[in-house]
């Protein structure tokens, strides 16, 4: 049985005294909870948010890496960087990146590879643009990026990357692709690991929904067969919201 894994990614937003108190607030509401609970902060809340969660069950993730360990590389911050303070997770290639900062596939190799060697457990975006959903074309892109992102990877690294498909057309708009949709696609990430990897690995990787997830939409999408979880946007901005997707599962 593959573990939920709730992450938030709070994006530009939340100065540091906002962090804390957001933490402290939720703390106490998904102290229960059995899913993996992560928020994924901007670099400079990193180090308020990891003193925060000691002694909770919240984990903290970054939003970005670069894949050299150190050098000339001004306003870069590197996996060993990281990790130095205890950050645990971090988001790659997520489609704000690819769209305005030039992320590319092999850049998101080279970060995961980076990340993993690193010991960070990343958290890599793919998803297809409205307009190749239109054309037909999602099976293709999505199955794509997986293959470009996981190229040279062993087994064990696979196994310890989290995907998460975000479809870019469900990215803050408010529509969010149906539950049986994003099952689709998540089934057929899924697939193309078994092809590349076997079936073992395939069964073993968490991979999550993310496009405007919302209380109201959490359970049904998070029931499905291959949805194990969601990255959610605007909704972990609030602790209120925020919560009761974490707790998707209880009544
Ligand atoms: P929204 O939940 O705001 O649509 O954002 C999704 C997302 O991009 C998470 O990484």
């Amino acid at each position: 049985m593959r573990k939920k894994v709730i992450a938030g990614n709070w994006k530009m937003n939340m100065l540091p005294n906002e962090a804390i108190e957001f933490i402290t607030e939720l703390t106490p509401k998904v102290k229960d909870t059995k899913n993996e609970v992560i928020l994924c902060v901007p670099y400079t809340d990193l180090f308020y948010s990891l003193l925060a969660v000691q002694e909770t069950n919240i984990h903290i993730g970054a939003q970005n890496v670069f894949y050299k360990e150190s050098g000339a590389y001004t306003g870069e911050v590197s996996p060993k960087m990281l990790k130095c303070i205890n950050t645990e997770y971090v988001i790659i290639g997520h489609s704000e990146r690819r769209q305005y900062f030039a992320e590319t596939d092999e850049t998101v190799n080279l970060k995961l590879k980076a990340s993993l060697n690193e010991g960070l457990k990343p958290i890599v975006c793919v998803g297809e643009t409205l307009e190749q959903r239109e054309a037909n074309e999602t099976e293709k892109v999505i199955t794509s990026q997986v293959e470009k992102a996981l190229a040279n990877l062993t087994d064990e690294e696979v196994k310890n990357t989290i995907i998460a498909y975000e479809p870019i057309w469900a990215i803050g708009t408010g529509k969010t692709a149906t539950s049986e949709d994003a099952n689709n696609s998540i089934k057929q990430i899924r697939n193309k690991i078994k092809e590349l990897y076997g079936e073992a690995v395939s069964e073993e990787v968490i991979i999550l929904y993310g496009g405007s997830v919302k209380p109201e939409n959490a359970k049904e999408l998070f029931s499905m067969s291959d949805i194990d979880g969601g990255l959610v946007g605007g909704a972990s901005l609030k602790v209120d919201s925020f919560e009761k997707i974490v707790n998707f599962d209880k009544e």
